[in-house]
């Protein structure tokens, strides 16, 4: 699916997809350190059938894997927000929307009312921020997902070189890579220009900006724990912390009572030099695991990949790319086609390893423990 999206996808949209920061070693070190994890098969018993569910915060779904947010969704694909929203209703699966989404979270709300959770940049403005968080909360969203991994926006190398600007804008050098992927350029004339609609009524459309100047200047440059707690009081519903690493920083954020984290280095965009999402992972003291609801993301490609990480101790995974690989690359079917694509994966490997039931996977599979 991402060889086709590279056919489909004009090469600025692709490259703010598959880019890391740096020397983008960070996003190699997420793929390396799944590879090296090794589990070891128990046989002599019936794997005939398999149960691959996964229960979240009193929500059963059908896979232990969910849809990352993605800002700019619809750039990738147009009306990528809503074939991803719809299918992971269908096929029940969590689906998480960006704050930075081209949709109205509205919308998303209609489309996938049973599985859709809002992620939150947190912006600087703490009445913006009320006030997105009661649109939110009307809008039917029960989970909420505060990313603090953007302390200041990225400048990554490829984005850098594309110039690409907000609001989307074509110069020359966009003009030429669009013209060379038809099909998205008259659906994107079809549907609209991708851009922020969530934030329409807080930010000015005409200000122009490189992605990584507006995210630094709009949202908050850290979130604290304290704005963390203020969140927490005001969001009755769930609440996620997303792009955790340090189980210090994990340990905090329990103690204020949020209700899971996703362990991320935000798919090796943010800090060349972070630890991978795995390593990280591998490092949360068992207590936490056993307090809060560790997720994580970041590498995830594999049924493979989702079973190793639930025998380290993370509840569920999530990615972002594999999916947005199967709407760029396949269109209308392609989140459904790579949704089962995981499927038949876990499955088989669950069979492989010996293990009936994807929710009692543990550290004990995992080979010399
Ligand atoms: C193009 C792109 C845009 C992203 N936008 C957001 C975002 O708006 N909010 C957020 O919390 N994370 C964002 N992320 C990070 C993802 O939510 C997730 O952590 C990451 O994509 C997982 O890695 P994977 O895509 O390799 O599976 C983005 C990632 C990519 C690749």
């Amino acid at each position: 699916m991402a060889v086709q999206a590279r056919k489909r996808v004009p090469r600025f949209a692709l490259d703010y997809l598959e880019g890391g920061i740096g020397e983008e070693l960070g996003l190699q070190r997420n793929r390396k350190d799944l590879d090296d994890i090794i589990l070891c098969p128990r046989y002599l018993r019936d794997v005939t059938s398999i149960d691959t569910s996964c229960e979240l915060f009193g929500r059963k779904y059908d896979l232990g894997i969910g849809i990352s947010p993605v800002g700019l969704g619809n750039m990738m694909w147009p009306r990528a927000e809503h074939i991803l929203s719809s299918t992971a209703q269908r096929m029940n699966i969590p689906y998480i929307l960006s704050t930075v989404s081209t949709t109205p979270l509205e919308d998303i709300a209609r489309l996938a009312p049973d599985v859709s959770w809002f992620q939150l940049y947190v912006p600087k403005d703490v009445a913006i921020m009320q006030d997105l968080l009661q649109r939110v909360n009307r809008a039917g969203f029960k989970v909420l997902v505060i990313t603090v991994d953007i302390p200041v926006g990225a400048k990554r190398e490829r984005e850098l070189k594309n110039g690409l600007i907000l609001p989307f804008r074509l110069t020359p050098g966009l003009l030429l890579q669009v013209a060379g992927r038809p099909r998205w350029a008259i659906k994107t004339l079809r549907h609209g220009t991708p851009w922020f609609v969530n934030l329409d009524s807080y930010i000015d459309a005409g200000d122009t900006n490189h992605l990584s100047e507006f995210l630094t200047s709009f949202f908050m440059c850290g979130v604290t724990l304290e704005r963390i707690k203020m969140i927490r009081s005001l969001w009755q519903g769930t609440l996620v912390i997303k792009g955790l690493l340090h189980a210090e920083d994990i340990e905090a954020v329990v103690k204020l009572g949020v209700d899971g984290v996703i362990v991320s280095n935000h798919a090796g965009r943010q800090l060349d030099a972070a630890p991978s999402s795995v390593s990280a992972l591998q490092a949360v003291p068992d207590h936490l695991k056993r307090e809060t609801t560790i997720m994580m993301d970041s590498g995830i490609r594999t049924g493979l990949d989702i079973v190793r990480a639930r025998a380290l101790g993370a509840k569920a995974c999530f990615s972002g790319r594999s999916f947005m690989y199967g709407v760029a690359g396949v269109g209308d079917d392609g989140v459904r086609q790579a949704i089962e694509i995981f499927r038949d994966e876990i499955t088989r490997t669950l069979q492989q390893l010996g293990c009936v039931q994807f929710s009692v996977m543990d550290h004990t599979w995992i080979d010399g423990a």
